[in-house]
């Protein structure tokens, strides 16, 4: 297939430019003006941006046990229709992923299933339960790209400690869960001592993100992510008010001095990361307060509505290049020899309408509202999973 005429950013390789790129199951050629080939399969990428497949590192695919709330299939048919050709989904599942079985078997069950790749985020501790540490070395052997207790804080510092020793043995990193900046300032704690790579999930307040930016000053491994509703949204606020008890997600949503903060955490580079939090619940959850958003089909709207003056080349990075490198993952450029993982998009408003989304979830605080960017087409190993 040849994608012809649009604007290539590729942040690694160091490209912004008009570029036609063809691709089988990985980039062939890069050129200006290519000619197509017989019989070859042209999409027309005038007026958008070609990059490299979005990947969010946090999404809640809730498989295995709440089918009720999000399904592999489900799940990843809305990540596609947001632009992203892969997911690390966490492990808060029913039961949690917290042994190689498990991620041998939701792998399994996302080659038969999914719609995009699918990278699973094993517990940090057996139930989750913030206790005992799990096997970091057959976690990774299994394919877990990432240990986390996400939704919970490990509370238990001396249980975090051997964790992260432990896990020291493989690359994955630790993504921290922390509600409370106090949680986040003892977590960077043990990050900053045991030399393990770390990740903050879900950036939520002014006093975190100073925290994050003075740990990663004085060098400690650490990388952040953020959500767009915690860029843009505000706990005070018509749109909150007017979701009522649906409008509960964990971190909570801040004041405007943290918003405007973390906007500033992400161009300054503290944030490198954007990751949606997906968090899908029912209708009936949300109203009984269950936290979380689903974040999939809105996120690239939504972050080019959170910050509008953020470089194109930054935008991207955020949501490919930066989260390949922290998960160690293929993608996140698209030179000759890449896979072919596309995202491609461009600056036109369209309105969110929640209730028509593929996700199961369909509560977020961007429903109803004009975002200024959308997805066009979304290909995955080559091949076109969505098109606008
Ligand atoms: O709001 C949230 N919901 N935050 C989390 O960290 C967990 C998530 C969930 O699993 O529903």
């Amino acid at each position: 297939m040849l994608i012809r005429g649009g604007r290539l950013i590729d942040p690694p390789a160091g490209i912004d430019a008009l570029l036609d790129v063809r691709v089988s199951n990985v980039v062939v050629e890069i050129g200006e003006h290519l000619a197509p080939q017989a019989g070859e399969e042209t999409l027309n990428a005038s007026g958008a941006i070609v990059a490299p497949g979005f990947i969010d590192m946090h999404v809640h695919l809730r498989d295995p046990g709440q089918s009720h709330k999000e399904t592999i299939e489900t799940g990843t048919e809305a990540a596609v229709r947001g632009g992203f050709t892969a997911v690390a989904c966490m492990a808060n599942t029913s039961p949690a992923l917290d042994n190689a079985a498990a991620v041998n078997a939701l792998r399994r069950e996302a080659s038969a299933r999914a719609r995009c790749r699918v990278y699973p985020i094993a517990a940090l501790t057996r139930e989750r339960a913030g206790k005992e540490p799990c096997e970091y070395r057959a976690l990774s052997k299994a394919g877990a790209v990432a240990f986390s207790d996400d939704g919970d804080h490990v509370a238990d510092v001396r249980v975090l400690a051997r964790a992260a020793e432990l896990a020291s043995a493989v690359r994955a990193p630790i993504v921290s869960h922390c509600d409370r900046d106090t949680e986040l300032e003892s977590d960077l704690g043990v990050a900053q001592t045991s030399g393990k790579a770390w990740h903050v999930a879900h950036v939520a307040t002014k006093r975190s993100a100073e925290l994050l930016r003075a740990a990663r000053a004085r060098g400690v491994r650490v990388t952040g992510e953020v959500t767009a509703h915690h860029l843009c949204c505000v706990a005070d606020s018509a749109e909150a008010r007017a979701l009522g008890s649906a409008a509960r997600v964990n971190p909570a949503l801040g004041a405007e001095e943290d918003a405007r903060a973390l906007r500033d955490a992400v161009r300054d580079g503290t944030i490198e990361i954007f990751a949606s939090d997906h968090a899908p619940h029912t209708f009936a959850e949300k109203s009984e307060g269950a936290p979380g958003f689903s974040g999939l089909e809105v996120a690239v709207g939504a972050y080019a509505a959170a910050i509008d003056d953020l470089p194109l080349a930054r935008f991207v990075s955020c949501l490919s290049s930066a989260p390949a490198a922290r998960l160690s993952v293929e993608g996140g450029t698209l030179v000759v020899g890449s896979r072919a993982d596309v995202t491609i998009f461009c600056d036109e408003p369209w309105r969110v309408d929640a209730k028509r989304f593929t996700s199961l979830g369909k509560t977020t605080p961007f429903d109803g509202t004009t975002l200024p960017r959308r997805v066009a087409a979304t290909i995955v190993g080559g091949e076109i999973r969505y098109r606008a």
